[in-house]
């Protein structure tokens, strides 16, 4: 048996709204034909498609990532702005990529307030400066009598765009990344551009570059190494993961077991270099990119503008690793603050679109729907016993995972739950009387006996989850649910 008893005042933490955030690279499909396509017939007069507002909107994303990612580490911002007909066509040479520079930061401006979240900015501090750094910040966001801000009203955007979260580079660890450096030189420039950006605008918060995955070399000396150089002048460490089934179904749900841990090192890193310093100051987590990503299998096209590439199509199992990793976030919301599902259209994205057509929902849409639209609130510290599974991780890994979230406002409780097991059903008992009487009001179960299921422009509906009416708690093999109750 599968136990979970709840205790009110066992908790793990309130989750962050930013914990619920996504990210849109200029890359691939992601912006072009992606968000933005003008002679689209559901384009507004900005060109940003209307369908594809509309899901993400369902979505309620807190901020959106822009403008990369690898793309950023070679992007110059200033050629984004301006009057769109003078604005220079540029190689993108981390994706091999044609860049028009139709879209830049005022216009992505526009479409997120359409979209109703908020943008969490990146800098290039690959072959950018720390001047360039500072400039960027005064443009986008003091608000006149400067040459910057002056400008940014010159070209249309009378009103700072404010804003308060910034990325200091992307991935410098990676030897793919344009500019890679150590990270005693990296540490040196993420220092200086965190604090002139403050000094810009002291009301930003920023992200130094953690590791861009565990299997990393220097993982984690990098993060401690970047971490003291840099303590004074960043409020976050950033953690880049992604997974893919690497041949074993049941060890790539399993997932969770190395997600975990990763979380765990960095926050254990974060408190040694706080230790160090003398310092009573908490450095939190942005795990600013986590998705599932068949990385092994992408193949770049050669300086087209748009290309199609990264367009992962998830199947039905992929969606059960995904809900591993998400569950494995709200378990960790004392630690992670902010986390950018990584991507929201086409590129490695639950939102996919046809240039001309429809928008669909790709498998991961669903789960990643019911965290962000019910993950929001106090994460309950639960006791849990659970029946095991043999993966590579363990011979005793847990069969079922769950993470159980008291709403915002205290009249509910939301229990996610994934059977890992792709074998064999479990039972979960969930023990509420501490809660004292508790209401069901509605189940979401996401269920497929073929693993391979996906969803596709042909048949976009073929995975999607079903809403039971009364409570169901024999988990079918491979299963994800959200179980709602209220409080009376
Ligand atoms: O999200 C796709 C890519 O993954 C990003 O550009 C990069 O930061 C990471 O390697």
């Amino acid at each position: 048996m599968n136990k979970i008893k709840l205790f009110k005042e066992m908790q793990i933490a309130k989750t962050d709204p930013r914990l619920f955030s996504s990210f849109l690279e200029q890359m691939g499909r992601a912006i072009y034909t992606g968000i933005y396509e003008p002679n689209h017939p559901a384009a507004d007069g900005n060109g940003f498609r209307t369908d594809v507002l509309e899901l993400v909107k369902e979505l309620n994303v807190e901020y959106v990532r822009y403008p990369g990612g690898n793309f950023v580490s070679g992007y110059n911002w200033r050629d984004g702005v301006g009057p769109k007909e003078e604005r220079p066509r540029k190689l993108d040479l981390a994706w091999r990529s044609l860049e028009t520079n139709e879209i830049g930061i005022n216009e992505f401006k526009d479409w997120s307030d359409l979209a109703e979240t908020k943008i969490m900015g990146a800098i290039n501090l690959g072959t950018g400066t720390v001047r360039d750094a500072a400039e960027m910040i005064e443009y986008t966001n003091h608000p006149g009598g400067t040459d910057l801000a002056e400008m940014r009203k010159d070209h249309g955007w009378e009103n700072p765009h404010n804003i308060d979260l910034w990325c200091l580079g992307n991935e410098m660890d990676g030897d793919w990344q344009i500019g890679q450096m150590s990270p005693e030189d990296y540490g040196k420039k993420a220092r200086e551009a965190g604090k002139i950006m403050k000094l810009v605008d002291p009301t930003i918060e920023t992200v130094v570059v953690g590791s861009s995955s565990p299997e990393q070399p220097l993982y984690p000396a990098w993060d401690r190494k970047v971490l003291e150089e840099t303590f004074d002048y960043v409020d976050y460490i950033s953690m880049h993961r992604y997974y893919w089934n690497e041949g074993n179904d049941q060890d790539f749900v399993a997932c969770h077991k190395d997600f975990n841990d990763f979380i765990k090192t960095m926050g254990a890193v974060a408190d040694y270099v706080k230790a160090l310093k003398r310092s009573d100051k908490d450095i939190y987590l942005s795990v600013d990119e986590w998705n599932i990503w068949y990385l092994n299998e992408v193949v770049l096209k050669d300086w087209e503008q748009g290309p199609e590439i990264l367009e992962d199509n998830y199947s039905y199992l992929d969606s059960l690793a995904f809900s591993s990793m998400m569950i494995t976030l709200l378990n960790n919301a004392d630690r992670v603050k902010i986390a950018c599902l990584a991507q929201l259209v086409n590129v490695i994205a639950p939102i996919f679109t046809v240039p001309g057509g429809i928008a669909f929902k790709q498998t991961i849409y669903y789960p990643f729907y019911y965290f962000t639209n019910y993950g929001r609130g106090t994460v309950l510290n639960a006791y849990k016993t659970h029946e095991t599974i043999k993966t590579k991780y363990s011979d005793e890994t847990e069969a079922v995972i769950s993470s159980i979230v008291l709403s915002e406002d205290e009249t509910e409780l939301n229990v996610f739950v994934l059977n890992t097991d792709l074998t064999n059903g479990h039972t979960i008992d969930i023990d509420f009387s501490d809660f004292g009487d508790v209401e069901f009001i509605e189940q979401f179960e996401l269920h497929e006996t073929d693993l391979t299921l996906s969803n596709t422009a042909e048949n976009p509906e073929a995975v999607k989850p079903r809403s039971l009416k009364e409570v169901k708690t024999d988990l079918e093999p491979g299963s994800f649910t959200l179980i709602r109750y209220s409080l009376k």
